[in-house]
């Protein structure tokens, strides 16, 4: 079994990765966190684009279960001399690793991965594409926070045609059913998407998820001046004042202060799940190692 989008899992593996979550957050805060059912397996990270809290919560999540760790230097691989993907995948196949976790630049990398390797690939970013992990694990701060998805209303605003996060999220929740609405700048919707506007989106949501510009994948269509962009289509305590009685406000981060959130909003942990949305990532990717290796284990799972 491989999770390489959220359409890749079926409604109980999402089921049951929300709920493991929620276990694996407790656990996560008593003073012993060591399990050892990953006791013997090797998981690979493998990140060909920098990431901060994916990967070290993949690696505390591995480690935490029990497995060996690990993470390949990208910038000291073969890659720099010009090895494809496709035969860095044989290779890393070849090292018998029992998963391996890939962040690329490409949409649809993790999947051609995934074709030339006999373990479990799990996606964590591909490009504009797909960011499946980052969606659970959102799905799993709403359902800690508000104690369901169900009918909740979640705007997620800003960069959203340059984001699978935004991509994976509106799948996952709409499925789970809550209403999603997305709105940001005209140039940085995606094609043929109905034009709200920011304050539409915000008006009487429960959570407001908030996307960092994501310069490094634009040419030059955002001529705005960074405060020109919180006033036009960022969070700011006026806007988020439209908000339902009780709104939260989310952020896969990294932020950018000022541009789409503004900072004293981001770090007021009365209204922002920011920080929570790190320490569940740690908890949903511990459950979607269970999940993903439960079969090479031995053990009922459809891995
Ligand atoms: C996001 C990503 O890399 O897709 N970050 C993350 O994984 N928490 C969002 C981003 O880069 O803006």
């Amino acid at each position: 079994m491989h999770l390489l989008s959220i359409e890749s899992l079926s409604d109980d593996h999402i089921a049951a990765i929300l709920s493991e979550a929620q276990r694996w957050f407790d656990f996560n805060r008593s003073a012993r966190r060591n399990d050892h059912r990953l006791d013997g397996l090797t998981i690979l990270n493998a990140f060909f684009e920098n990431s901060t809290r994916t990967l070290l919560s993949f690696e505390i999540a591995a480690n935490r279960l029990g497995a060996q760790v690990v993470t390949m230097q990208v910038e000291m691989s073969s890659i720099k001399k010009g090895e494809t993907l496709e035969d860095t995948a044989r290779t890393l196949n070849a090292m018998r690793p029992d998963a391996v976790v890939i962040r690329h630049g490409r949409a649809g990398a993790p999947a051609d991965v995934a074709a030339l390797v006999d373990c479990a690939v799990i996606n964590a970013g591909d490009g504009t594409g797909e960011h499946p992990t980052q969606a659970l694990l959102d799905a799993a701060t709403l359902q800690r926070h508000f104690g369901r998805i169900k009918g909740l209303t979640v705007a997620i605003c800003g960069d959203i045609r340059h984001s699978r996060v935004a991509r994976s999220n509106a799948r996952l929740l709409e499925r789970l059913g809550a209403d999603v609405r997305l709105a940001g700048p005209p140039s940085l919707m995606p094609d043929g998407a109905t034009a709200m506007t920011v304050d539409e989106a915000v008006s009487g949501a429960d959570a407001v998820m908030m996307l960092r510009v994501q310069r490094e994948r634009l040419e030059d269509e955002l001529g705005d001046a960074p405060g020109e962009f919180l006033d036009r289509y960022g969070l700011t305590r006026e806007r988020f004042a439209l908000a339902g009685p009780g709104a939260m406000v989310m952020h896969p981060g990294p932020i950018n202060r000022g541009v789409e959130i503004d900072g004293a909003l981001a770090d007021d942990s009365e209204r922002s799940l920011i920080l929570t949305q790190v320490e569940m990532g740690v908890a949903v990717r511990m459950a979607c190692l269970d999940l993903l290796t439960a079969g090479r284990r031995g053990e009922t799972g459809s891995a």
